[in-house]
């Protein structure tokens, strides 16, 4: 049987690295799924037409279908007619900020287009392994919750039961979430159940802040790829409360594309993992400047809002355990003034 990968949100961030990372390291023909729906969430500069001429430069054979996946016969029929032996589900509206302000935009692509995905992928490829992407916000703000340490350029978990990091146990319930984090859970948890109670092979990657050279940054999402561009356009970058020093756990794209291809490769029904840089690729907003500064050599220009965002995570990382456990295969490759690095040289190369 030919090895075929469906991906929603080919043209974003981690769509297109799977895209690339599955046709050319592992042989997949590709079908890439996305409406450019960033540019109209977000506006021209979450345009995302350059990524997909990208693809279809880069990827021979690669088939580009503009659906939106809350068009669920036209999901449907495009799951039965393509029947791929893989699927990755990374569309959706990515913003904590946004969600507010579109919440049946927000809902009905996060989590009604998921169930979308889900029963497509039931009735047309049942074996074919289901890879979600899900988010650290499915746990709201309850990992804030948590007694803290103030060092000089960030908050630490005070309290030694988190030295590895949030881990997939945590819960999920009770907490503030963003009406994006309410969606994600949605979609999570349907994840899960078709995984559970159709022994489908799914998993929900509940990411940390996933990022790359690949992403169109824009202030509502997208952290280091927009402190990037801000620094090298000379751009004011607003730090939003928690005196700069919250803390986030950075993952490249190729390090989630390459732990999606060991999913696929021994899959499992109705897991969670969550999915992030870890302890050693974490950083504060400050500390970050100053990762950004030592490759552009500019002084990134910032000001401070007391206000912090609704249901910001003041620190958090992603204990990595259980992905090694399950997967010992895979590890981080891509260390974070690495991942910088290449940020830089992408902005400037699209500039
Ligand atoms: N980037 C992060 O830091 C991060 C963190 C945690 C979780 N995630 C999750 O990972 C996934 C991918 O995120 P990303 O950073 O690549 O986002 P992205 O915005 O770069 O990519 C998402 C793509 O989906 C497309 N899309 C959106 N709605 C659509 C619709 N209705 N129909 C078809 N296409 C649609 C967009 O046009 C975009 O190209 C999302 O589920 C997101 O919630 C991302």
């Amino acid at each position: 049987m030919p090895k075929t990968l469906l991906v929603t949100g080919s043209s974003g961030l981690i769509g297109s690295e799977v895209c690339l990372y599955f046709a050319q390291e592992l042989g997949y023909k590709v079908h890439g799924v996305d409406n450019n729906q960033r540019a109209v969430f977000f506006g021209p500069q979450g345009d995302t037409r350059w990524n997909e001429a990208r693809l279809k430069r880069d990827i021979g054979g690669f088939v580009h279908h503009e659906l939106d996946i809350r068009d669920r016969a036209g999901v449907l029929a495009l799951v039965k007619e393509v029947r791929p032996t893989v699927i990755v589900h990374a569309a959706a509206q990515p913003s904590h900020d946004r969600a507010a302000a579109i919440p049946f935009d927000d809902f009905d692509t996060n989590a009604g287009g998921t169930l979308n995905m889900l029963e497509a992928a039931r009735q047309a490829c049942p074996e074919s392994p289901f890879v979600h992407m899900s988010t650290n916000k499915v746990y709201g703000d309850a990992p804030n919750r948590i007694a803290m340490t103030e060092l000089p350029t960030r908050w630490e978990y005070a309290d030694p039961a988190y030295r590895h990091g949030i881990a997939e146990s945590f819960t999920i319930d009770q907490s503030t979430h963003s009406l994006f984090g309410a969606s994600k859970v949605a979609g999570d948890v349907i994840v899960q159940e078709y995984g559970r109670y159709f022994n489908l092979p799914t998993c929900a990657l509940r990411g940390g802040c996933l990022t790359g050279p690949n992403h169109s940054g824009v202030e509502l999402h997208g952290f280091l790829s927009y402190l990037v561009k801000c620094n090298l356009e000379g751009k004011e970058y607003k730090i939003f409360g928690y005196k700069g020093k919250q803390v986030r756990d950075n993952i490249h794209s190729l390090d989630v594309a390459r732990f999606m291809a060991a999913f696929v490769g021994a899959p499992r029904a109705g897991e969670v993992y969550n999915l992030g840089g870890g302890k050693d690729n974490s950083t504060s907003i400050l500390e970050a400047f100053q990762l950004a500064e030592s490759f552009t050599g500019q002084a990134q220009v910032s000001t401070y809002v007391d206000q912090n965002r609704v249901g910001d995570h003041i620190c958090y990382y992603s204990d990595l355990r259980k992905m090694r456990a399950h997967y010992p295969s895979w590890d981080i490759t891509q260390t974070l003034p690495e991942t910088i690095r290449q940020i830089v040289a992408s902005w400037r190369q699209r500039r």
